[in-house]
């Protein structure tokens, strides 16, 4: 019997910290192992199952809050990740999008980022989605804020009868045409989503 694959997976990526600890290890070498060792052979083991979207949760609006050390450590780290292994994700025929606030990010970051997502615009074998300076609600405010500075069409102001639709409206979230996540995974092992796509997660499996 067949089973069903899900088109979006979305996964919260924790529990890194306590996996380098109880080895002994420093934070960091938690967060390591999953750029070194896990993201690619995941992207690639989803886009031969059939997996057409597949969204990490790599930084958080709250993540700012940990020590500075770490937070360098992890700038470092996502920045060697996109030198290191953003031209073979193009190759493998991936394309990469981003959720969340960016501008936060150093100039760097930024240019990496946004180069790898115009690179890989036109690949069409899997789409990879890093939420980065990412909180649900701070989606929807900012999705409500280019709502009512679009130019056109016409604001709809109120809800109800012929007011703004969820459907309109969710054009504006950072995730417009990327469809709701069947699937989401918390690897540290939590019960909650703690704002992870708090709009898109209506009707997920967790
Ligand atoms: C959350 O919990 C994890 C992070 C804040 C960092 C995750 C980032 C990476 C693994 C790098 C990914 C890189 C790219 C390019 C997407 P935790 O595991 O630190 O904490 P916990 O053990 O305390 O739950």
């Amino acid at each position: 019997m067949g089973i069903n694959i899900p088109q979006h997976i979305a996964i919260i990526m924790d529990g890194n910290r306590r996996w380098a600890l109880e080895r002994g290890l420093p934070a960091l070498e938690g967060h390591r192992r999953v750029t070194d060792k896990i993201l690619e052979p995941l992207i690639e083991h989803a886009a031969k199952r059939g997996v057409k979207f597949i969204t990490f949760w790599a930084w958080s609006t709250e993540n700012w809050k940990r020590d500075k050390h770490e937070v360098e450590g992890i700038m470092r780290l996502f920045k060697g990740t996109l030198r290191s292994r953003g031209n073979r994700l193009h190759e493998k025929g991936v394309q990469v999008r981003i959720i969340g606030d960016i501008s936060k990010f150093d100039a760097q970051l930024r240019t990496l980022l946004t180069d790898l997502v115009e690179k890989t615009k036109h690949n069409t074998k899997i789409t990879v989605i890093f939420a980065l300076n990412y909180g649900g609600r701070d989606e929807i405010v900012r999705a409500m804020v280019k709502y009512f500075n679009a130019p056109q069409p016409p604001l709809k102001i109120r809800g109800g009868k012929g007011g703004v639709t969820e459907r309109e409206f969710e054009q504006y979230l950072d995730t417009s045409g990327i469809p709701d996540p069947e699937l989401i995974i918390r690897t540290g092992g939590e019960q909650r989503l703690s704002g992870f796509l708090l709009w898109q997660s209506e009707y997920s499996e967790l």
